[in-house]
């Protein structure tokens, strides 16, 4: 009670307010998304996504040990796909010598002891821009989850740490776990897009790689973004399917998934601060209305103060910089 409780007091100076501080950054808390493609010397600035390139395998390596020496854990990867390798079943998915597979196979021989995690989706390698497998204007559940689960075969063949399914099948991990046992790949774990929902934030993303859907949209298998209780149940699925970090993805919007999510499960908990969050900030502190560096500590601290353990951001780089 006011006078004998003031609240101003611990927040008189620096120090002080350093001390009692309740959130803060570390380099381990960041996971950086990289986009790959073919070819060599190529860093392409992707339009979207100022300061944010798609680099070849060459390019790749160089970036991975950048990020290495200044205290990365993890990369998450994409790539970029060429026309020509795009079908509607994921063909290019699971090839042993396609560009994810050599991706993984270079960052493992160049930096072995960094975290490798890898997309698994057919968007990428789809003619359609979609997740899964299209029949008659839908995507199917089940004849995906069998590609998904030899795209995931493939990349733990070539070395990679985790998978990481962002498509939104149902089952999918429930098929990966046992796809992985089987194949002698108990210990390749699965970071699963647990909450993922259909989102305009993810647009950016698509421009890099090209993804955009061709018909419709995203909603048949990305939640809806007006549900919270439906999270639970998506993530408990995920987690009693074998799951072992969970993925919520956007992030500054959908906090509140993350706070619940904390709440109600005791997993890592990882949150994607996803494409459209970054361009914006760009945007933004381009045109003088915001300061960039200040608010991009603001909503990473905000991540990690909802409960994330872990942070998937294209900021990564420019955080850790900051803080150390
Ligand atoms: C593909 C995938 C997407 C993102 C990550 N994996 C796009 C989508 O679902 O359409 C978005 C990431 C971002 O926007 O930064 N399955």
């Amino acid at each position: 009670m006011y006078p004998l409780n003031r609240n101003r007091r611990l927040r008189s100076k620096e120090s002080l307010r350093n001390l009692i501080r309740e959130s803060s950054l570390h380099p381990n808390d960041f996971i950086a998304p990289l986009f790959v493609t073919e070819g060599s010397k190529i860093k392409e600035e992707i339009s979207s996504m100022p300061n944010y390139y798609r680099l070849s395998l060459d390019n790749l390596k160089k970036e991975i040990k950048t990020l290495w020496s200044i205290g990365v854990q993890a990369v998450l990867i994409f790539v970029k796909v060429s026309d020509e390798f795009k079908d509607n079943i994921g063909t290019e998915a699971v090839n042993r010598n396609g560009l994810m597979q050599r991706a993984i196979k270079e960052i493992k021989n160049c930096v072995p002891e960094i975290t490798i995690i890898s997309d698994i989706a057919l968007d990428p390698y789809s003619i359609y821009g979609h997740d899964g497998i299209v029949k008659n204007n839908r995507i199917l559940n089940d004849e995906t989850n069998d590609v998904l689960c030899e795209m995931a075969l493939s990349h733990a063949e070539a070395g990679v740490d985790i998978v990481a399914p962002s498509d939104m099948m149902d089952g999918r991990v429930l098929s990966i776990r046992k796809a992985l046992e089987k194949n002698n790949f108990d210990n390749t774990a699965i970071m699963s897009y647990g909450a993922k929902y259909a989102s305009s934030f993810y647009g950016p993303f698509r421009n890099a790689l090209e993804s955009n859907p061709g018909f419709g949209d995203k909603k048949t298998y990305q939640m809806d973004f007006a549900n919270r209780k439906e999270a639970i149940i998506e993530i408990g699925a995920d987690i009693e399917e074998g799951a072992d970090i969970i993925m919520i993805k956007p992030g500054i919007a959908y906090l509140d998934i993350v706070y619940e999510i904390k709440n109600s499960f005791n997993i890592p908990l990882a949150v994607y601060q996803v494409s459209g969050e970054y361009a914006m900030v760009k945007a933004a502190s381009k045109m003088g209305y915001l300061d960039h560096n200040k608010i991009m500590m603001e909503q990473l601290i905000s991540i990690k103060r909802a409960g994330a353990n872990m942070i998937a951001s294209y900021f990564a780089k420019d955080a850790i910089k900051l803080i150390s």
